[in-house]
């Protein structure tokens, strides 16, 4: 070992999982808590700009897949790392000038040569050692729509899509799967993981062994490119025009689904699929602390989640109307958006020992008059998970302004949406199968 650079890696919750199958599954986080690199005659070094790449190195057997930080990267004389930007690979000279041609280049082989100067195999030969190179991708999106050869839970008669990323002889990233109705453009549900280590998740592509139960059959063009959706900019202009004391006296939004802040700037190209009519109260209190709360949890447990929304809220009846209650809706030239009565999250752990299994409802609306959970379960189960009940949220979720909140469990719940995740049908079937046999 070279006694003039000294690296201590620790891999923190480093999980290889599952090895039974060929899956590497990796939840990871590198720390490099020391790095003398006292000369740039004795090893290379590298910065690393935003958008970062993902690094893949090898150790032993293993090919391990993280995401650079902005520490940069270091490598001994003869040694070698491989850098991935799926949306095109830069590198950039300590005076600005690109040395590569845009998006030309997804991968690179990095390389510290006998003279200590780094350089990409075949793409890039490092003339002038002493300069300082960065290294970024063009843009920190890079995923696509595809659609799952495999179905989600009770989404059969609708479209199962999933935001990833295929990276070439590693296999595939997926950040969010749905349940989308094509026909009405409609999300029935998205579908995410929970878990604040998952930085990066690798598994090999035909793999279908991994924690959202889907793959990347097929890539999917952009709808958006030939239909027309409502945006939140024409949202804004029409609901701000509308004149209905009842409607202006509370503030809707359109806002997506998915409020996890992490996941979020990660959509960008698909919002128009994800965003629902939100009740600003509700989205900015009460789901706001469920979320907190659950980011807390989810240090330590992994979940599964599915999100989506149930109903229609309507503004209260006054004495002109006649009988039948008019929606909350913003309407713009030919295209319009209603306020759905429920919001509601179904959490699945993922952790072993650890078998939660409820769903998380909030009424999304300001005219609910006694609002309750007696629609969904015939008790309200949030009490009874500790780390809800004390959480803000736990304190605050039968506040109605805040946006009333409350828990059930999911074979309940399944009985009153018929497209929750969970297929009542699998019971029910051999329910019927088993009275069926017993009446012969
Ligand atoms: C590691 O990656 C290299 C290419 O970068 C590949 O040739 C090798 O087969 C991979 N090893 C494993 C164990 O996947
Ligand atoms: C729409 O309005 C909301 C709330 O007033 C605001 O946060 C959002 O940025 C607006 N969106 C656009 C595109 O103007
Ligand atoms: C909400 O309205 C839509 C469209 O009118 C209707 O198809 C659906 O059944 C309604 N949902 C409920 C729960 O009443």
């Amino acid at each position: 070992m070279s006694s003039n650079r000294l690296i201590i890696f620790s891999f923190a919750n480093f999980r290889a999982a599952r090895s039974v199958s060929n899956m590497f599954k990796i939840n990871f986080q590198i720390f490099v808590l020391s790095c003398l690199c006292l000369s740039f005659s004795y090893c290379c070094r590298l910065r690393v700009r935003r958008p970062y790449p993902l690094l893949i190195k090898n150790f032993g057997s293993k090919n391990i897949t993280f995401r650079a930080s902005g520490k940069g990267v270091t490598l001994n004389k003869g040694e070698s790392v491989e850098v991935y930007c799926g949306s095109g690979l830069n590198i950039e000279n300590s005076n600005g000038y690109k040395q590569l041609p845009n998006n030309q280049y997804q991968t690179a082989l990095l390389f510290c040569d006998e003279n200590n100067y780094i350089g990409a195999r075949g793409i890039y030969e490092n003339r002038h050692g002493s300069e300082v190179l960065s290294i970024y991708c063009s843009s920190s999106s890079s995923e696509s729509l595809y659609e799952s050869k495999r179905k989600l839970g009770n989404c059969e008669g609708s479209m199962s899509y999933v935001i990833g990323e295929k990276i070439p002889f590693l296999g595939t990233i997926k950040k969010l799967a749905m349940c989308y109705d094509i026909d009405n453009f409609a999300l029935k549900y998205a579908n995410y993981i929970a878990y604040q280590k998952n930085d990066i998740l690798i598994s090999y592509e035909d793999n279908f062994d991994n924690d959202l139960e889907v793959d990347l059959e097929q890539k999917v063009d952009n709808l958006e490119n030939y239909f027309d959706f409502m945006s939140q900019d024409s949202f804004n202009n029409s609901r701000d025009r509308q004149q209905n004391v009842f409607f202006n006296a509370f503030k809707f939004d359109y806002d997506l689904i998915i409020q996890d802040e992490q996941l979020n700037k990660k959509f960008d190209s698909w919002n128009y699929m994800l965003n629902t009519m939100w009740w600003r109260k509700l989205r900015q209190n009460n789901w706001r602390f469920f979320l907190d709360a659950l980011k807390e949890r989810t240090n330590s447990v992994k979940y599964r989640v599915y999100v989506g929304t149930y109903g229609n809220a309507t503004l209260p009846a006054t004495e002109s109307s006649n009988g039948q209650p008019e929606a909350v809706a913003v309407q713009t030239d030919g295209l319009a958006v209603t306020a759905p009565l429920y919001i509601w999250a179904y959490l699945k752990s993922l952790s072993p020992g650890n078998d939660e299994d409820f769903v998380v409802l909030a009424h999304n609306s300001p005219y609910s008059q006694s609002p309750d959970h007696t629609e969904f379960c015939a008790s309200d189960l949030c009490d009874d998970i500790q780390w809800l009940k004390d959480s803000r949220f736990g304190r605050l979720r039968r506040i109605p302004t805040f946006g009333y909140t409350f828990c059930c469990r999911a074979e309940e719940v399944a009985k009153v949406i018929d497209y929750f995740p969970v297929a009542t049908l699998a019971i029910e079937t051999s329910t019927a199968a088993a009275a069926a046999a017993t009446s012969q």
